[in-house]
């Protein structure tokens, strides 16, 4: 076809469609999206169900047209229990349905796992989790793949070393002393939202203690704590100080979550993207807040560290995450092209606060939550944690025997990360150690997966395994670890999945690790913890992070405090 009959061919189109009335255009661009929609769903439904290399997976049929069998995303649901109803029905590996029915793959296969973790460059993250936490934190640590990842993780290897690690300590304690002020206050004067949160007139006697809401007080204490330690920014969540950067920080956060359903079609089908929803504009208008806070930071620390010279390391205010960065970067033994843009740098500060706050503060939620279920167990922590000084160091805290095997199990039952995604950048084997028996009767020992299908790595059941922690491996138990697990597992703390293993694994677990225990040092010597009668806890998960919430909006886990002793 000459170019001039096309051209002529494309003014008749344009011709025609611009003498379309406004009404018949949005009728045609109507008919066009359900076409393409209905189209999408045909190839994603009858099609792969004939083409998909997994095919074979044993799984459970398809619940929802859209939804695929990821209804419990929408729900707001914990994973773990509906996967663990798949595992015992299908196996520890299977195939499920995604949005629109894309063809997913779960996986509590240890040797399956350690074979994707091992082989970072050709499982990627998945590419839904990708684009969403791209558009929150920028290219940073957690999403930052191949090279431009191993680049970054050398940089910032040395900031969470052990040594590292050891010389924040100072903070983390001071952050657990502002909580410990912060239950004192909250005793002498309880807000009424934690009057009401607790219905003080169900409370026969009030010699338990006050109501304090420890999940808000632990996401703003290790929201604190990251911001300190992070990139020694006094956030003072804990006493209601407003900063920019976080507002601009949970914005982001409430725009991934406007709706589950969009963003999360948004983030699967780029066509989606196109779609002007108020996420959209909230995450742009977020993200666009948290360049200029972070450009700033950078720039103070970066001037602060140029000023006193880059070899000292350990000076008040530039012991912190951030400044650790900036100075291994100016090393003058890097090449040029291994260090980090200044782009890069700033992407970390929100890469810190994602990664390093929920987190480890849902896991304390969790752990006061369970010693005030169980008051032998809380008394047995609280005897071991008074017979060290008021101010010990981490290696002292590490050598308590119970605290650590209580540490554990928390991180064992209550894993604040349920779940991570991976895809195959190319087609693929995933090797079984346990076979599933396959659609067609025979076992499958091996599975091909091609290319950008989900493999979603159940972090949660792997931690709860039998095969793994014997018949009682539901079960709540620290001194689970007096003998050796049953099978190991490929993760880099404790035998647990937890932080995940290989090249990715979690930079921050020894950071986590410490504050986590500060923390609960501090509170536990000081205050006794009891449940409020009558709150049940249930846990949810967004943006793939476990959260505790009683019956109400947020973070709400009341419990009833008093001091020791008293
Ligand atoms: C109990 C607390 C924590 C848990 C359970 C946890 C869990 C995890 C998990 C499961 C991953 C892997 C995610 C994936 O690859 O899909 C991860 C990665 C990461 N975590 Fe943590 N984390 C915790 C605390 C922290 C802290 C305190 C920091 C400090 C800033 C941190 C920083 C990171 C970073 C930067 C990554 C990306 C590492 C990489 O891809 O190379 N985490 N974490
Ligand atoms: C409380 O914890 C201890 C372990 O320290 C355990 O032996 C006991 O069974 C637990 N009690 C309850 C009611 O769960």
């Amino acid at each position: 076809m000459s170019e001039s009959v096309l051209a002529s061919g494309a003014a008749r189109v344009f011709t025609a469609i611009a003498s379309l009335s406004a009404l018949q255009a949005v009728g045609y661009l109507f008919l066009g999206v359900v076409v393409g929609l209905l189209g999408t769903w045909i190839y994603l439904y009858p099609y792969s169900s004939i083409v998909s290399s997994s095919r074979n997976l044993p799984g459970p049929p398809s619940e929802h047209f859209i939804a695929g069998n990821l209804l419990y995303l929408t729900r707001r649901e914990h994973p773990r229990p509906i996967y663990q109803a798949w595992i015992d029905k299908y196996g520890p590996t299977g195939r499920l349905r995604g949005l629109m029915g894309v063809q997913r793959i779960y996986t509590a296969d240890p040797v399956a796992i350690s074979h994707i973790f091992q082989n970072a460059d050709q499982w990627p993250k998945s590419k839904s989790t990708g684009i969403m936490l791209r558009r929150m934190l920028g290219n940073g640590l957690i999403t930052a793949e191949g090279t431009d990842h191993r680049r970054q993780r050398r940089v910032l290897n040395p900031a969470f070393s052990p040594r590292a690690v050891k010389e924040m300590t100072p903070i983390f304690f001071d952050k657990a002393r502002s909580v410990r002020e912060k239950f004192a206050q909250l005793l002498e004067e309880p807000t009424n939202e934690a009057r009401v949160l607790v219905n003080m007139d169900t409370l026969e006697t009030h010699e338990n203690g006050g109501p304090i809401d420890v999940g808000l007080l632990m996401e703003q204490a290790t929201l604190d704590t990251i911001g300190a330690a992070g990139f020694d920014y006094d956030f003072a969540t804990l006493f209601s100080r407003r900063s920019e950067l976080l507002d601009a920080f949970h914005s982001a956060i409430k725009a991934m979550q406007a709706s589950a359903l969009v963003s999360a079609l948004q983030n699967r089908f780029v066509l989606f993207n196109a779609l002007p929803t108020p996420g959209q504009k909230l995450g742009k208008a977020s993200r666009a807040t948290m360049n200029r806070v972070g450009d700033r930071i950078v720039a103070q620390k970066t001037q602060a560290i140029t000023r006193m010279g880059i070899e000292k390391d350990t000076d008040i205010g530039t012991a912190d995450l951030l400044s650790r960065l900036i100075r291994a970067n100016m090393a003058t033994d890097l090449e040029d092209r291994e260090r980090l843009t200044h782009r890069e740098v700033q992407a970390q500060i929100c890469t810190f606060i994602f990664a390093g706050s929920e987190t480890t503060g849902v896991a304390l939620t969790w752990a006061l939550y369970r010693l005030a279920t169980n008051k032998s167990m809380q008394d047995r922590l609280r005897a071991e944690l008074v017979t060290l000084g008021e101010h010990p160091d981490i290696d002292e805290i590490h050598g308590l025997p119970f605290l650590e095997k209580f540490t554990r199990e928390i991180l064992r039952m209550d894993s604040p990360v349920p779940a991570v995604g991976r895809e195959p950048a190319s087609k693929t084997t995933l090797p079984l150690s346990r076979p599933v028996r396959g659609r067609d009767g025979k076992m499958i020992d091996a599975v091909t997966v091609d290319k950008g299908t989900e493999v979603a790595i159940l972090i949660g059941n792997v931690n709860r395994d039998p095969a793994i922690w014997g018949p009682d491996a539901h079960e709540f138990n620290p001194d689970r670890y007096d003998s050796p697990a049953l099978a190991s597992v490929p993760g880099v703390y404790g035998n647990l999945l937890t932080f995940i293993g290989g090249p990715r694994n979690c930079i921050g677990w020894r950071l986590a690790l410490a504050e986590f225990k500060i923390i609960l040092f501090t509170l536990l010597r000081a205050y006794e913890l009891a449940e409020v009668p009558g709150t049940e806890l249930r846990s949810e998960t967004t943006l793939g992070i476990m959260r505790t919430r009683s019956n109400h909006e947020g973070l709400v886990v009341p419990l009833l405090v008093r001091p020791v002793g008293e």
